[in-house]
């Protein structure tokens, strides 16, 4: 090769490294990059790049200071590059403030020992700060978006056409169905529901339609619960590949609907109870002053005219017809919540175990009555009359649904507590107070009840039985309101029927009978006073009792009674009504203890508007008669009450 040859080619090549040397310069200037080479002990023997800029450094500023100075962050991977470790790493910058806080950069070693420039190390460093940014508010928003799905109260799934679930939001420990994740949606439904998700997973996907539907789902803890459905299609140019759903539970909304409409039927039913039972009182009343009326001439016309008279028969009749009104009125007054006349601290077995006694009667020698029935000093305080009533009612229904077949009637009393689930379940709890509570029960293994006359048994001249007035379980319903206590009804068609009256215990100790021993034959005459501001029924009981051979005398109020009582301190028995204007039975009571503690009354009444319960709590009443009362009734009232040992000197 020639000289001039020779020194073409090196001026080519030299032009042709120059470009490079430019290309390369250019290439540098530009990429966000910083390329550097660092000798055996980390010193900068070449430093450039546009990376440098961000650093606020120009070309070549670096060179002569240590790279274990500049990059402390790097210092461990460095030292370990030029031991020929490490070839890639990445580190932040660890600088609190400024322009520099937290960039971050990947080392790219490509040499970790130079040859031709002695022991060291060639790399670059990339600049990564502005994709890690990015990166950072991408992560950032997906753990927004993903704790507002994963904060919701719903369930949110995302299903792919066959209905698999490709995403749930909560992790599984929240969730109540626990671990779905790639099981099909159509796994938790309950068969009845299953066709019409199914439908709505296809509306989505083929129709790209959304739906809303209810169904029941079964979740991992088994537990089945209402859900709110409601199913879109995520929509894409090609059609939706996926489907969102989201699903409300309704458990306790449901609960809550529930209650309302529970509690709507309450107030309802409260509120017929109420204006029925003013209608049924204010008729009772009425009837029971007239039945009053017919009863009593009816019996006195019999006591004079004696069984020989033509007309005997038909009186007998029209007071067997008039004592059927009487017994009418009875349940519509007790219908009424009214009547309780006479409230004392009472044991319900006793009660019991007394209006069996009268039951037994009328109860068919096939049908065998079972007693558990043990007497206790738990009280409640209630009119031993109604108690009865509600036996009488109660076992007399059981007797028909046994009809004509063998069957058991068991009455059993007791005491539980009740809590207030147990008092929602209740026919009619009216807010009851939680606490301990005697019951009644009366079970039969008779035909049972449907559904639809256990919606309607209590309801009055509700009957199913051809002769019924439907006025029995009527009357132990308005009984067991006035008593504030409540009735629970177990019916099944076949099975039989069981009816439990619970009455709130009292905290007084139940009052016993007297059991006084009977004196000898207790012959009917002596003073006796009768204390009523009703004309007719002075009139009426003035004349039964005189000719059942007393001396009578009378008085028209309270006031007039009290003077009489202690200017006749001979007087055997007061017959007292309840409900008087100025003074009432009651206080009229007090007053005769009073002047002879011994004095023994027989209380009686009808109803009034007036009329509100009394208390005789243990104050020794002798006795009460119900009005209307006939001539027997009458005498066999005073009678009981003067059979009893005579109190006192008197
Ligand atoms: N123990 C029972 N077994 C089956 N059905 C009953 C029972 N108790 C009540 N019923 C049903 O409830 C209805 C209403 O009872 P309720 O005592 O109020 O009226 P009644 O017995 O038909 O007539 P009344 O008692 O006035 O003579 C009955 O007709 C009957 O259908
Ligand atoms: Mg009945």
């Amino acid at each position: 090769m020639s000289e001039a040859e020779t020194e073409a080619s090196i001026a080519s090549r030299l032009a042709e490294l120059t470009a490079h040397a430019d290309l390369f310069q250019e290439v540098l200037a530009n990429l966000p990059v910083i390329l550097f080479r660092l000798d055996r002990a980390g010193v900068f023997t070449l430093s450039i790049g546009a990376g440098l800029a961000r650093l606020g450094m120009r070309d070549g500023q670096a060179v002569g200071t240590s790279a274990f100075d500049m990059l402390p962050e790097a210092r461990a991977e460095l030292q370990a590059a030029l031991d020929g470790g490490t070839i890639v790493f990445e580190t932040t910058r660890r600088v609190s403030a400024g322009a520099q806080a937290g960039m971050r950069f990947r080392y790219l070693v490509y040499a970790a020992f130079d040859a031709s420039h002695g022991e060291g190390l060639v790399a670059f460093a990339i600049d990564l700060t502005q994709g890690m940014k990015a990166e950072d508010s991408l992560q950032r928003s997906e753990a927004e978006f993903r704790s507002l799905v994963d904060h919701s109260p719903d369930i949110v799934l995302r299903i792919d056409r066959a209905g698999t679930i490709l995403f749930v939001n909560r992790s599984e420990a929240n969730s109540p169905i626990g671990a779905i994740k790639d099981r099909s949606v159509l796994d938790f439904v309950l068969e009845k529901d299953l066709p019409r998700l199914r439908d709505a997973v296809r509306r989505a996907f083929k129709e790209s339609l959304a739906s809303q539907l209810e169904c029941d789902a079964r979740g991992l803890d088994q537990v089945v619960r209402p859900f709110d459905v409601r199913i879109s299609p995520i929509p894409l140019p090609t059609g939706p590949e996926a489907a969102i759903v989201v699903a409300t539970d309704m458990s306790e909304r449901k609960r809550l609907a529930d209650q309302e409409a529970r509690l709507q039927a309450q107030i309802q039913q409260s509120q017929k109870l109420e204006s029925l039972g003013l209608l049924a009182g204010g008729v009772a009343h009425d009837f029971n002053n007239l039945l009053m009326g017919v009863l009593g001439n009816a019996s006195l016309v019999l006591m004079h005219m004696g069984p020989s008279s033509p007309h005997y028969e038909h009186l007998k009749g029209i007071e067997a017809s008039a004592r059927r009104a009487a017994e009418l009125c009875q349940q519509m007054l007790a219908y009424s919540g009214k009547g309780r006349f006479v409230v004392q601290p009472i044991d319900v077995s006793e009660v019991v175990l007394g209006t069996v006694r009268l039951l037994e009667a009328s109860i068919p020698k096939h049908v065998t009555l079972k007693l558990d029935c043990v007497p206790s000093d738990r009280a409640v305080e209630a009119d031993t009359v109604q108690l009865r009533q509600i036996v009488m009612n109660l076992v007399l229904n059981a007797a028909d649904a046994i009809g004509e077949r063998r069957g058991m009637i068991t009455i059993r009393t007791g005491a539980l507590h009740c809590d207030a689930d147990y008092l929602g379940s209740t026919f009619f709890d009216d807010k009851l107070e939680p606490g301990h509570y005697a019951f009644i029960e009366i079970s039969d293994n008779g035909c049972g009840m449907d559904k639809a006359t256990r919606a309607q048994m209590f309801d009055p001249f509700f009957s199913t039985k051809s002769h019924g007035r439907g006025l029995g379980l009527a009357a132990v319903l308005g009984i067991v309101r006035g008593h504030r206590g409540a009735i629970k009804v177990y019916s099944e068609v076949a099975a039989g029927t069981s009816l439990k009256v619970i009455l709130p215990v009292s905290s007084l100790p139940a009052q016993r009978f007297e059991h006084t021993p009977v004196s000898l034959r207790s012959p009917l005459q002596g003073r006796v006073l009768i204390i009523d501001d009703e004309p007719m029924i002075l009139g009426i009981a003035r004349e039964i009792l005189e000719h059942a051979g007393f001396e009578v005398i009378t008085a028209n109020d309270g006031e007039e009674g009290l003077t009489k009582f202690r200017d006749n301190p001979d007087t055997r028995l007061v017959l007292l009504d309840l409900t008087m204007p100025r003074m009432s039975g009651d206080e009229v009571f007090r007053e005769l203890r009073k002047l002879r503690p011994s004095v023994r009354v027989l209380l009686s009444s009808g109803y009034n508007e007036q009329d509100t319960t009394s208390r005789f709590a243990g104050k020794g009443l002798a006795g009460f008669i119900q009005k209307p009362y006939g001539a027997e009734q009458l005498v066999e009232a005073v009678r009981s009450v003067l059979k009893r040992g005579e109190p006192g000197a008197s």
